[in-house]
């Protein structure tokens, strides 16, 4: 017969002598694997007498139970001990410079169009938005263009496919249709005779965002940023205009007395219609503002158009007002010289690296630029 005390005993020992995980297994293996000596001696239960199994059957199944528990306690004191071992080998060496990190940049378009929006909140021009797909109304017809104007065709637009009411929307061309969702109520129903104005006159409001042309060179790409500006009061007049473009386009570039002038154009929706040119030297291959005798076409604007009054619900004969549009990208390449406009969009990080902001640097539209 087993003696089952030195049995236990050197199972013990051999447990508590494992020196790691692969060792304690195999002890494990020998006594309570499928052929092991403890199991031997549980199978050799069924053979015994009753009176037999009587006194054998608990020391037998406590010899298992009392190995099984010192195996389970070696294993955790052994895995313990790993990964003491394993941390102890994975120390962290904090004197290590620590590797280069990426840092991104403000695109130069959202740096300029921070700008802008901080040069004319400080004149008292509250934010406006509309949405990147408009409808025909809000880009063309509330806008005063006819039907047939050339003009639709000259925007180049890139229209969408039909919805199921056959209602065509487009990628707006231009961030007019702003000047439009201002005056009237929002979703206000084509062609209803009675609006209620969005924003109660006297209106003061830019309006920046993307818009979309199909257009591609070295000074147009599809897609581009405007910056709406719109005036709506009582007596309002081109002088206004002029006066907040220079005050502007003054701070814009830091120049005192940059000199600018109008040129007659035509806008559909502003009569008298203007562009605004710079006083610009390109004799170097470069372009410097405010130096020379050349000139470089910057906005467009003008006095808001009577049918655009009329079409927001408004009485022309008691608002009048002015109207400009700013191109974004435009004014960052010129401040900052960067050639290619292309370039703005063509999403090379490297390109960014050179041109971008730190995001620090970026004026906050609450505080102004210093
Ligand atoms: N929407 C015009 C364009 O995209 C720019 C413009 C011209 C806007 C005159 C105006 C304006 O508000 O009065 O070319």
């Amino acid at each position: 017969m087993t003696d089952l005390a030195a049995l236990e005993a050197d199972l013990l020992a051999r447990i508590a002598a494992a020196p790691a995980a692969a060792a304690l297994e195999a002890v494990r293996l020998e006594a309570l694997g499928k052929s092991g000596v403890v199991s031997a001696l549980l199978k050799s239960l069924g053979a015994m007498s009753p009176d037999e199994r009587r006194v054998q059957g608990p020391q037998i199944n406590g010899l298992r139970d009392r190995i099984a528990a010192a195996i389970a306690e070696r294993r955790s004191v052994l895995e313990d001990a790993e990964l003491d071992a394993r941390l102890a080998a994975g120390r962290l060496d904090l004197s290590l410079p620590a590797p280069p990190r990426r840092k991104g940049a403000v695109h130069p378009t959202m740096q300029v169009m921070d700008e802008m929006i901080a040069i004319f909140a400080e004149m008292g021009f509250a934010l406006a938005e509309g949405p990147d797909i408009e409808d025909d109304f809000h880009n063309f017809t509330a806008l005063n263009f006819p039907p047939r104007h050339p003009a639709r065709e000259m925007h180049d637009t890139f229209f969408l496919q039909p919805g199921p009411d056959g209602e065509q929307k487009l990628l707006r061309t231009h961030t007019s249709p702003i000047q439009i969702r201002v005056m009237r109520k929002g979703n206000a129903e084509v062609g209803a005779p009675q609006f209620e104005p969005y924003r109660a006159p006297p209106i003061r409001i830019i309006g920046p965002g993307r818009v979309y042309r199909c257009d591609s060179d070295a000074t147009h790409t599809p897609m581009f940023h405007q910056m709406e500006g719109l005036v709506i009061d009582r007596d309002i007049h081109m002088g206004h205009l002029k006066w907040t473009l220079d005050q502007f386009i003054a701070r814009f570039f830091e120049l005192e007395g940059v000199v600018t002038r109008f040129r007659p154009h035509h806008f559909p929706f502003t009569e008298p219609s203007a562009e605004m040119d710079v006083q610009c030297d390109r004799s170097a291959g470069q372009i410097r503002i405010g130096e020379g005798d050349d000139w470089l076409e910057i906005l467009g604007g003008g006095m808001v158009h009577p049918n655009i009054i009329r079409n927001c619900g408004l009485d022309p004969d008691q608002w009048q007002g002015f109207a400009f549009g700013l191109g974004v990208d435009r004014l960052a390449a010129l401040k900052y010289g960067m050639p290619d406009l292309r370039d703005m969009f063509a999403s090379d990080t490297r390109w960014l690296a050179h041109y971008g902001f730190s995001a620090f640097a970026a004026p906050n539209p609450a505080t102004g630029l210093s």
